[in-house]
């Protein structure tokens, strides 16, 4: 059995010769640095170091559908667009599907860049759509893009929004690789939040007792982060109306970080374990997706950041959250009751 680490040596140091010219090249690279005794090796390498999500997100009709509705609405015929994490060369194809005259896309995982060569050649699409291996921050204009570009996509977006990198792309997209009027998606986004009771969700960070013994030192390995959760499959009471934390407009240059205390009323006594957030993308024109609790079918789950002591409220006091992200990550803490009110 081939260790884990043997697997992510080999990996990285097939990655680290990159590019190649073929997913076949990369594959023979890969074996040569992997122990022979083992034919499945590749594909565990795969399947450790592809992200297995993104079998969910190109199965998640709806956002399929809204990104497509966005570039038709967005692209106008005979344009330039960059797709950013192109994944399997989806959004770019539409992108040409939608008019564009071209689409440059990039990818930083190199054997998923190969892939999504050969997904367009497949689609007939070679000539108007290209990928290049490699990120976003190694672009430039010249070499990587004929000119700067007419519309930006790019659906680098995890269950909290920031968690991929979104906010330093569409930033180093508009200084290096854009026209100053150049349509983005998504344009806007908002993150919204409500106070989370549910002891059955803090038990995944969280752990004090275990057959009457204190085991509450583990806790020192809790993720101080959030998570992903997909709140209907766990028992949980949402103390409070969903509530804005953040408001980012990626056609402007949004901050990069930010802190806000937003005082929000407690609307049932109880627990408060954590908070659950999630995110509203205006792509433009109309056009929304969100993976609020409420829309089950996102492959997206909310994100939920859990407190190490939860706190009680009772109903009509009013918590203060405090709400702050930085150019990659969504923090939460919260302050004791401040206040009740007669009810
Ligand atoms: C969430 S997937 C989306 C894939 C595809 N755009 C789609 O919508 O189906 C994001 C992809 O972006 C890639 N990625 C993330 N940051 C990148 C960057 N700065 N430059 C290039 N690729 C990036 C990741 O490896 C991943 O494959």
């Amino acid at each position: 059995m081939i260790m884990t680490n043997e697997l992510e040596r080999a990996f990285q140091g097939a990655s680290a010769e990159a590019p190649y010219d073929s997913l076949e090249t990369f594959e023979k690279v890969l074996a040569l640095r992997l122990p022979s005794e083992d034919s499945s090796a590749i594909n565990r390498v795969y399947r450790r170091m592809i992200p297995r999500w993104h079998f969910a997100m190109l199965n998640d009709t709806e956002r399929n559908r809204t990104f497509h509705e966005a570039l038709r609405a967005q692209v106008a015929p005979g344009q330039l667009v960059l797709d950013v994490g192109t994944g399997s060369g989806l959004l770019a194809m539409m992108a040409v599907r939608a008019g564009a005259r071209a689409a440059v896309s990039c990818e930083v995982l190199e054997p998923i860049a190969h892939m999504a060569r050969r997904i367009i050649a497949a689609n007939d699409l070679s000539e108007r759509v290209s990928v290049l291996s490699k990120s976003s921050f190694d672009l430039s204009v010249g070499r990587d893009l004929p000119t700067l570009a007419d519309v930006l996509v790019t659906e680098t977006i995890d269950c909290g929004l920031l968690g991929e990198g979104i906010l330093p792309i569409v930033h180093h997209a508009r200084e290096h690789l854009l026209r100053p009027e150049a349509r983005i998606i998504p344009a806007r986004a908002r993150i919204v939040f409500a106070l989370l009771e549910s002891s059955a969700i803090h038990r995944n960070n969280f752990v004090f007792e275990a057959s009457g013994f204190d085991v509450s030192m583990f806790n020192h390995f809790s993720t101080r982060e959030y998570f992903p959760v997909r709140l209907v499959t766990w028992d949980h009471t949402l103390l409070s109306i969903p509530t804005k934390a953040f408001d980012f407009d990626f056609r402007e240059f949004p901050p990069t970080s930010r802190v806000t205390r937003v005082p929000v009323e407690v609307r049932q006594s109880g627990t408060v374990h954590g908070i659950v957030f999630w995110f509203e993308l205006d792509l433009g024109d109309g056009v929304h997706l969100s993976n609020a609790p409420s829309n089950p079918r996102s492959h997206w789950m909310q994100a939920v950041l859990c407190f190490e002591r939860p706190l009680h409220f009772d109903r009509g006091a009013t918590a203060v959250v405090e709400a702050a992200h930085d150019a990659t990550s969504v923090w939460f803490n919260i302050h004791p009751p401040i206040e009740r009110k007669s009810i």
